[in-house]
């Protein structure tokens, strides 16, 4: 990925009950305004049944303001058609113009998605040129560091099998399950965010090598909120971050967009 621009993802998760209410959170969102220019890509994650609505509204508001906001889906499966009740192929999301899917929240995991189900699925989207944001993160923290060989073997586990080549296609991100949602334990602070982002790098790095590892973008996710995004930006050691609850709300969403434009 480019580093030259942060990544900012909001994930909607099975939220909100109804489109009108989707397209009102959607169409408040301001990606860019007259003063300031972007410096991130915008990536609104929502549930599957909007994103074909979405999608067409997004095209009109394009038109009419030049905003910017990307598309992303939040799971994928990992062949392009066929006989799969119930499932959604890259092919279908790229042909909506979807560009980014989250891929292998601890969400998901808890549901049964192993590391093989999620490399299957990142390979897939490299395939149809849309970016996988392949989620890890520990679901405790302990003293004597068990939860860096947890990250560890999940790493080695979803890149067996990826490519060098399709590496700088990728983006990471470091989502602590702990951090997670309204039963978060606490926040992440930015050093541990920092201290995992280079622990990530130097797992990729020993997987491939580090020159392959420069252009991997990360991300940190976990109650991220309007009052930590710029320490996460700043000291972090991140590309962007990932919100969960805070973009359901556009006028926090958007206060997030700020601090990144102010850094
Ligand atoms: P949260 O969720 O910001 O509500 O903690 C983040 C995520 O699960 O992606």
């Amino acid at each position: 990925m480019s580093k030259s621009k942060k990544i900012i993802v909001a994930n909607w998760k099975m939220n909100p009950a109804s489109f009108k209410e989707a397209k009102a959170i959607f169409s408040a969102i301001k990606p860019k305004n007259k003063k300031s220019k972007i410096k991130a890509d915008v990536v609104i994650c929502p549930p599957f049944v909007y994103l074909s609505a979405l999608a067409d509204y997004r095209s009109t508001r394009i038109k009419k303001r030049s905003t910017l906001i990307n598309l992303g889906a939040q799971d994928v499966f990992y062949e392009p058609e066929g006989s799969f009740t119930g499932e959604i192929s890259p092919l279908q999301l790229k042909n909506l113009g979807v560009k980014y899917v989250i891929i292998g929240h601890s969400e998901r995991r808890a549901l049964g998605e192993t590391n093989e189900v999620v490399r299957n699925k990142i390979l897939a989207c490299i395939k149809y040129i849309i970016t996988p944001i392949v989620c890890v993160g520990e679901n405790k923290r302990d003293e004597s560091g068990n939860y860096l060989s947890f990250i560890r073997t999940q790493i080695e586990e979803i890149f067996s099998g990826i490519p060098k080549s399709a590496l700088s296609k990728i983006v990471i991100a470091y989502e602590p399950i702990w951090a997670i949602g309204k039963s978060a334990l606490r926040e992440a602070t930015p050093v541990e965010s920092n201290e995992m982002a280079i622990f990530i790098k130097k797992v990729l790095s020993d997987l491939y090598d580090q020159k392959a590892v420069e252009n991997v973008g990360i991300l940190y996710g976990g109650s991220v909120n309007t009052k930590n995004a710029g320490e996460f930006l700043k000291n972090g050691g991140v590309d962007g971050l990932l919100v969960g609850r805070e973009s359901l709300d556009s006028e926090k969403f958007n206060e997030i967009l700020k601090v990144v434009s102010s850094k």
